[in-house]
């Protein structure tokens, strides 16, 4: 073992959320209930028994709440209620009451950068007079230009296009422009204003007080501006103001991201911490896209984050020296403060893993595949991607898993643009096909219908499933030795037996070659081979492999991993 072994989690601060294995719903497509061909919390609450056998700790619901749907529920008209599309507050309780009994935590995704432009107080806000406590609660601005017909800045749209709309006012004239750091449709909020701070202190309140375990913070970083809204040197639609390979340094990222992690947006973070904290065992994760790592670090800790999402391994390559730097990275950076760091590979914004692995090149964060794009290797991905969970559900720390990946399910790849929905792709006249590739309906019981068992009812969900999701369903897979979601259930049942997710990590050369890459954690030994030759197995336990087929006994071949109790 190497000497550089990292206590990274004990007995004493293991708190669930450290540990927990965190399933993402995405409700319109988990199970339709009703018949409609939308996911709903009814379908939720008939399957729950399937996520308990798997072993998850927790969920982590997309939003539900009342929405015109313009972002898929991102666009939020009334934070207390639930969309009609997905049920009604009644229908929440009884699913959060069965979730508890399973020993199911539900954490719920608050959307506070921006709400929907039907929300009440934008209306409000539309309606009232320039320089008004209801335009207060939003970003207006006037125009450049002598008749003010020119954007306020050169801020850029995420989804495409810019990031400003002007209004008409209620005499009838063109006005002021209001900020849309995402769609047209999901006006941001001044955080500045003291009203914003406390409305959301009650969103948050309300959701406590009904019983949720916390929340998923959307686009946490974004929610202060920087005074005076100034021009950014190179407008940028990445979430987090630049990619990865644009290998700026901090000073830069700073410069160039006007709208992205300001220091103030600590206030918040401390706030809405000691709210939680006046309730037992709450978590709030930030999706917070903050780099480098030992930056987002600042953003976890005592009286900060629990959580946030880790979007550096998220991207790494499933490559051997990829996956031990950002490994490397990640412990040290969270390890700092005190944080687990937590670990995920796919989730409703990006391609799903399975596919990406099957990619020989890469495709930026949001842009998706679609018809016409270079097409995954469904097999190379597939195997590639058991490999990769492996070897994440190993690590110490809290790791999130997103509903279809128990199946293996591939990304939808060809889906044709009439059923595309999200704004990406009108913003960007098809240029950007977007995110629905991987936010399919599942598919549950194999040809029972069109939609693989989804729906209640005949017909598509709302979005259509690629042929070979009749492949994948679940009950093809339960009980069978070898499948997909039995590989998920074995890994996070031994993950539990041997306490993983709170234990402790060590690379473990001894056991490498040129090709694989070990750590031990709590006497189990986590083994991947990346490529080339097989490698011959150490003595001891196998507890389990991702490739049911071993073809020479012994031997691990390449993208494989295999979990080992050390004799
Ligand atoms: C991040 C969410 O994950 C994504 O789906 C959404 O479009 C944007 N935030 C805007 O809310």
């Amino acid at each position: 073992m190497s000497e550089n072994e990292l206590l990274y989690v004990t007995k004493e601060n293991a708190e669930w959320w450290r540990s927990a294995v965190i399933y993402q719903i995405y409700p319109r497509s988990f199970a339709d209930g009703n018949g409609d061909g939308m996911g709903d919390l009814k379908g939720v609450t008939d399957r729950l028994e399937s996520l308990a056998e798997l072993g998850i700790d927790a969920i982590w619901f997309s939003p539900f709440f009342k929405s015109p749907q313009k972002d898929a529920g991102y666009d939020v008209s009334d934070y207390k209620d639930i969309d009609p599309l997905f049920g009604t507050l009644h229908d929440f309780d009884t699913m959060l009451a069965k979730a508890t009994k399973l020993g199911i935590r539900i954490i719920v995704d608050l959307v506070p950068n921006h709400s929907s432009d039907q929300h009440a107080l934008f209306q409000a806000a539309l309606k009232a007079p320039k320089g008004s406590p209801e335009r207060e609660m939003y970003m207006f601005r006037d125009g450049k230009g002598l008749f003010g017909n020119k954007e306020p800045n050169n801020w850029k749209s995420v989804f495409g296009g810019n990031a400003w709309s002007r209004i008409t006012e209620p005499n009838g004239k063109k006005g002021q422009w209001y900020l849309h750091i995402f769609d047209a449709s999901q006006p941001d909020f001044n955080w500045d204003n003291p009203k914003v701070v406390e409305y959301f202190d009650g969103v948050l309140r309300f959701w406590l007080d009904r019983g949720v375990a916390g929340f998923r913070i959307d686009v946490a970083h974004g929610m202060k501006k920087r005074k005076g809204l100034p021009d950014t040197k190179k407008a940028s639609t990445e979430m987090g103001g630049a990619k990865a390979e644009d290998q700026m340094t901090i000073e830069e990222l700073e410069e160039q991201n006007p709208f992205w992690g300001q220091p103030e947006v600590h206030e918040i973070n401390k706030r809405w911490r000691k709210i939680l904290d006046e309730y037992d065992d709450r978590v709030m994760c930030g999706e917070a896209w903050i780099m480098p790592l030992n930056r987002m670090a600042s953003w976890v800790g005592p009286g900060e984050y629990h959580q946030t999402f880790n979007f550096g391994y998220m991207f790494a390559d499933w490559k051997k020296e990829a996956q031990r730097k950002s490994i490397n990275e990640s412990l040290e950076a969270f390890g700092k403060v005190g944080a687990p760091s937590t670990w995920v590979f796919s989730n409703h914004d990006v391609i799903r893993h399975v596919s990406r692995f099957g990619m020989v090149n890469g495709v930026p964060q949001g842009d998706g595949i679609g018809p016409n794009s270079e097409q995954p290797d469904e097999a190379v991905g597939l195997r590639k991607g058991r490999a990769a969970t492996a070897f994440m559900l190993g690590l110490p720390g809290g790791a999130y898993l997103y509903q279809g990946e128990e199946l293996g399910l591939p990304e939808h790849t060809t889906l044709e643009g009439k059923y595309r929905e999200d704004p990406t792709w009108f913003r960007t006249n098809g240029e950007r096909v977007g995110r629905d590739g991987c936010r399919v309906p599942l598919p549950w019981e194999s040809g029972s219908n069109e939609s693989n068992g989804f729906s209640t009812k005949t017909g598509n969900g709302w979005l259509p499933q690629p042929g070979s999701y009749k492949r994948y369903a679940r009950d093809l897979q339960v009980g069978q030795p070898g499948s997909t979601l039995e590989l998920y259930k074995s890994l996070l049942k031994i993950r539990k037996a041997h306490d993983l997710g709170a234990g402790n990590f060590a690379w473990a050369p001894e056991f490498e070659n040129e090709n694989s890459l070990a750590y031990v954690n709590k006497g189990v030994l986590v083994l991947a081979n990346f490529d080339g030759h097989p490698i011959t197995l150490p003595a001891g336990e196998i507890l389990v492999t991702t490739q049911h087929d071993l073809r020479v006994e012994g031997e691990l071949e390449h993208d494989q991993t295999v979990w080992i109790k050390l004799s």
